[in-house]
């Protein structure tokens, strides 16, 4: 069994988190990743209600399993009733990304519950700990959803030199090899998105994980594309890595111009009403050549934590 300080502050079987993920981490794919002996995360994001909220944490809730809420900080700032619901929901684990945490770590350590971050600069770090984050996520650019510019094994090291908290690697970590590397480097655990879209028990459209079954790692791309057509208030430091579809050949990199084609930015809102991945985004990481078929959330994570341990045991063979 693989121990770190992440699996003893949070009772886990393996050091794995299941990334919040807005449209696809619900309270199904939550409760199959903690079944598997990890932390759960829902994801929660402007679209969503307080009651989605409600109903979603609800899932882990019943069945007594640990879970955690990801939630947007530059969402929050209108958005105070997530923040409600999340704490009434008493989830063990709280992420509060992409933008300053300092507002809402004291609510929430206040109702016992602890507090992750997701951090892509050595400037967010500083940050994070001046609001009193208890674990910090260095969520690098092969990330699949928003991200920064910094790759994963870079940013990790130099997190782990600012910080004696527990710092968890996310971005591009999906066998059990990865995740030796993340836990070798001084990881206290990794944070998987991408392994987890092609889940049963994700709320993924099937076209949408049939486009992630087929994708390699060579077709993503790091755009605002997508968010500059649906029109959401992203901050343009945190551009989003979807997959390559005709939308992102045609209008990545021209974000002005699409400012002002109306047309063009309703190809993306309708292809999202009917679930068509040529316009509409379909968010996924580098590691997605790694997901090639439907499994469950459970299966992923017990297979993941078990090649891991192989990993590391073989590790001293290494040494002469
Ligand atoms: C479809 C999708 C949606 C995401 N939504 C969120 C979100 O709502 N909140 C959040 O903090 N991170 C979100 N992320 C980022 C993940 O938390 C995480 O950083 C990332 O998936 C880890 O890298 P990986 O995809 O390479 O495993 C999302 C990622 C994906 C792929």
């Amino acid at each position: 069994m693989i121990t770190t300080p992440l699996t003893r502050w949070f009772d886990l079987t393996t050091p794995v988190i299941g990334a919040p993920m807005a449209g696809v981490a619900g309270g199904e794919l939550a409760s199959a990743v903690s079944r598997g002996g990890g932390l759960g995360m829902l994801g929660i994001s402007g679209v969503h209600s307080a009651s989605f909220v409600t109903t979603q944490c609800a899932i882990p809730a019943a069945e007594q399993l640990p879970f955690g809420v990801g939630l947007m900080a530059w969402v929050l700032a209108d958005r105070p009733d997530l923040l409600e619901a999340t704490i009434a929901a008493q989830p063990s684990l709280v992420s509060v990304s992409f933008g300053d945490p300092a507002p809402y770590v004291a609510r929430l350590h206040d109702a016992g519950i602890a507090v992750a971050a997701q951090v892509n600069t050595a400037a967010d770090v500083a940050r994070a700990l001046d609001a009193g984050v208890d674990v910090l996520v260095a969520q690098g650019t092969e990330a699949g959803g928003h991200t920064g510019h910094r790759a994963t094994l870079p940013l990790l090291q130099e997190v782990l030199t600012l910080t004696d908290r527990p710092v968890v690697a996310a971005g591009g970590i999906a066998t059990g090899s990865g995740m030796a590397a993340a836990l070798v480097a001084g990881a206290a655990g990794v944070w998987i998105g991408t392994p987890l879209l092609s889940c049963t028990e994700g709320l993924a459209s099937p076209a949408a994980r049939q486009r992630i079954l087929a994708a390699s790692g060579d077709e993503t791309v790091l755009t605002r594309a997508f968010d500059v057509a649906e029109g959401i208030a992203w901050p343009e430091r945190w551009p989003g890595r979807a997959l390559i579809n005709d939308f992102s050949r045609e209008w990545h990199g021209r974000e002005e111009q699409l400012l002002d084609d109306a047309a063009a930015r309703q190809r993306v809102v309708e292809a999202r009403r009917t679930g068509d991945p040529a316009d509409a985004p379909v968010y996924a990481g580098e590691s997605v050549g790694l997901v090639t078929a439907e499994r469950s959330a459970t299966d992923v994570v017990r297979e993941l934590d078990a090649a891991a341990e192989k990993a590391l045991r073989a590790v001293p063979d290494l040494l002469a």
